[in-house]
């Protein structure tokens, strides 16, 4: 069986001698020296300021549109994955639905002033399948209108843009360490703040408020990694730049496939280096869409409609009928892409997807 993606594995006895400290010194959880160790290592090779490792990469979310005092209205993106909407709603806030680009596949910055009222407190965004949003105009319209921004960067590790990775826009990013995710904890995350201030809020608003044992500063939640998590983190980071070389070279295989097909590939923007997190690809159509699906399906190859629905039509959210982004959601599906699938895979399911498309 072929799946849209397989979790990157390193080997069990790498986990396992990393795994052995956590026995040393006893502690599992609670910021032990695993925790603390992924976070150094990873603010070396991120070239970030902070960092918090969390428990995955939805409570980020959640602790950032607390942590930074935001109410009333959230402008967002609709294309994206459910983890971004629900985390605004969770909070008792209100997602305004910003449409996306329909190259990019990012929130259309040129469309966000229009949607600004007297009761929006910031722009969260997303930089679907690891590809920026336009951060130099969303930076500029906050700062215009008073907003904070929140990136929802869950697909950005090992993405840079202009030369930096794209942890350092917004006033908050985060990340997700799924074990989905090029660089994973099994379940796992992180959250980023330049500014101290937002960054120690965050800090105690993961660890229940805790400011030592036996005082608080303000309202927390448990978002804490643990040793475990960790553990996987540090066995896995030293395979990262060959994760990222080999699935390089599958979405290069697709690039070239489809270069000269009716296919619309994801345009990453420029200044980018990616990561090839993902592999969309956009249909005419969503009845051409299910037919290939089918005749993957058929030959045991699983891709996945990421991002279906488009979340402006979520159950608990007032629609806002974002055009194209529904029409982009109808039409999109990510291609399996992992370490380790073969190249005679990479080409029966170029194959088979062309053989469809008429
Ligand atoms: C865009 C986006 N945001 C948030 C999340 C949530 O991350 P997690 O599953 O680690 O909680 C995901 C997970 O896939 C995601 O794709």
């Amino acid at each position: 069986m072929i799946n849209v993606t397989k979790t990157f594995l390193p080997p069990q006895e790498a986990y396992q001698a990393v795994l052995q400290r956590a026995w040393e010194t006893g502690w599992m959880t609670n910021r032990g020296v695993l925790v603390q160790e992924l976070e150094a290592t990873l603010i070396s090779y991120l070239g970030v300021k902070n960092i918090i490792a969390t428990t995955n990469g939805t409570l980020p979310i959640q602790i950032a549109i607390k942590g930074l005092g935001l109410s009333g209205e959230i402008i967002t993106t609709p294309f994206s994955y459910v983890a971004t909407t629900s985390s605004i709603v969770w909070e008792g806030c209100i997602p305004v639905f910003v449409d996306i680009h329909d190259k990019y596949l990012t929130i259309d910055e040129t469309k966000i002033e229009a949607a600004i009222t007297p009761n929006t407190s910031a722009i969260l965004a997303t930089h679907v399948f690891g590809n920026p949003c336009h951060v130099e105009a969303i930076e500029a319209i906050a700062i215009k209108h008073n907003l904070k921004v929140i990136y929802d960067a869950a697909h950005s590790f090992g993405v840079e843009y202009k030369g930096k990775s794209m942890f350092n826009y917004g006033d908050v990013s985060t990340c997700s360490f799924h074990a989905t995710k090029l660089f994973h904890t099994g379940e796992g995350g992180a959250m980023f703040a330049n500014n101290k201030a937002v960054h120690d809020k965050l800090f105690y608003h993961h660890n229940f408020g805790h400011d030592g044992p036996e005082a608080f500063q303000g309202l927390g939640i448990n978002a804490k990694m643990s040793e475990p998590q960790a553990a996987m983190g540090l066995a896995v980071f030293p395979y990262f730049e060959t994760i990222l070389k080999e699935r390089k070279k599958v979405a290069d295989a697709y690039k070239d496939a489809f270069a000269k097909s009716d296919l619309q590939v994801l345009k990453i923007r420029e200044h980018t280096q990616w990561n090839s997190c993902y592999y969309p690809v956009i249909f005419k159509n969503e009845a051409q869409l299910l037919k290939v699906k089918q005749a993957l399906e058929t030959e045991n190859i699983h891709p996945r409609r990421y991002f279906y629905p488009s979340l402006d039509t979520l159950p608990y959210v007032k629609a806002e009928a974002c055009v194209i982004s529904r029409k982009i959601a109808a039409s999109v599906l990510c291609l399996p892409l992992y370490v380790g699938l073969a190249a005679k895979d990479v080409e029966r399911i170029i194959n088979i997807i062309k053989t469809n498309l008429c």
